[in-house]
């Protein structure tokens, strides 16, 4: 293979224990970090273990650490982030790996529900659709933060999951903000009380890299403000 046009992948395989295996990948115009390991997988590696499914930053799914980075993958280009024509791909940090790129997200996904990141409604389908005015601060609120993917990215740049695994973490708490923000949820003082705990908003440092590393240009970090002064509020009323 042409070493000139071709890229140095470094990528993790294994589990807990493992190394970092080195493959050549040819380069391409516009190529992704996922189409590298993608064709690591197909032509060089085939028991490679690797997740993903939409390829234009939809599902989330696609997350790694590159150059440790965590990023999303399908959208990040290799022009980007090489670095003399080499890059290091790992999985997510803060998670535990299955295998090779493949991280465990349960323990992701089991914060939102301890975070009360379920809609709770009252009307039935009998009753008129509720109206959110667009331009209220509170559907302003809920829009900032409702694209969120899913993808653990800013989870795995949080400084205070590593040192605190209990810590919800930054995208459990900001989807808990964008239903306490939500006018027709019925769960807001469960939802706080959820939060309220020392692994719940108060033990954000405010680092803010969950919010330079979110691929959806969310801020966390805001969201997790946002609960801090509903919380305090909240425990002035004696609403906790
Ligand atoms: S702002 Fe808070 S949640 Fe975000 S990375 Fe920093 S400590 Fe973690
Ligand atoms: S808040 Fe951003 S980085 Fe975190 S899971 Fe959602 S989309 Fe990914
Ligand atoms: S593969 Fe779906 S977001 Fe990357």
């Amino acid at each position: 293979m042409n070493e000139e046009a071709s890229i140095k992948a470094r990528v993790w395989r294994g589990s807990r224990e493992g190394t970092f295996h080195e493959y050549r990948v040819p380069r391409h115009p516009s190529q992704t970090v996922l189409d590298v390991v993608t064709y690591i997988q197909r032509a060089l590696e085939p028991r490679l273990a690797y997740r993903y499914a939409c390829r234009v930053g939809m599902c989330g799914s696609c997350a790694m650490s590159v150059n440790g980075v965590p990023r999303w993958t399908c959208r990040t280009h290799v022009d980007k982030v090489a670095r003399d024509d080499a890059l290091e791909i790992a999985p997510l940090r803060n998670l535990p790996v299955i295998r090779d790129l493949v991280t465990d997200m349960s323990e992701f996904f089991d914060k939102w529900a301890r975070a009360e990141g379920r809609f709770a409604g009252e009307r039935t389908r009998k009753d008129e659709f509720a109206r959110v005015r667009p331009d209220s601060a509170a559907r302003k609120a809920v829009d900032a933060g409702i694209e969120c993917i899913g993808c653990g990215v800013c989870y795995s740049a949080c400084d205070v999951v590593k040192w605190n695994p209990d810590y919800l973490g930054p995208a459990a708490l900001n989807r808990a903000w964008t239903l306490v923000q939500d006018e027709r949820d019925v769960a807001g003082a469960a939802r706080l009380r959820a939060v309220a705990g020392d692994a719940g908003c108060h033990a954000c440092h405010t680092h803010m890299s969950c919010t330079e590393r979110c691929p959806k240009s969310i801020s966390p970090t805001a969201s997790i403000a946002g609960l801090k002064r509903a919380v305090g509020k909240a425990a002035l009323e004696g609403k906790l």
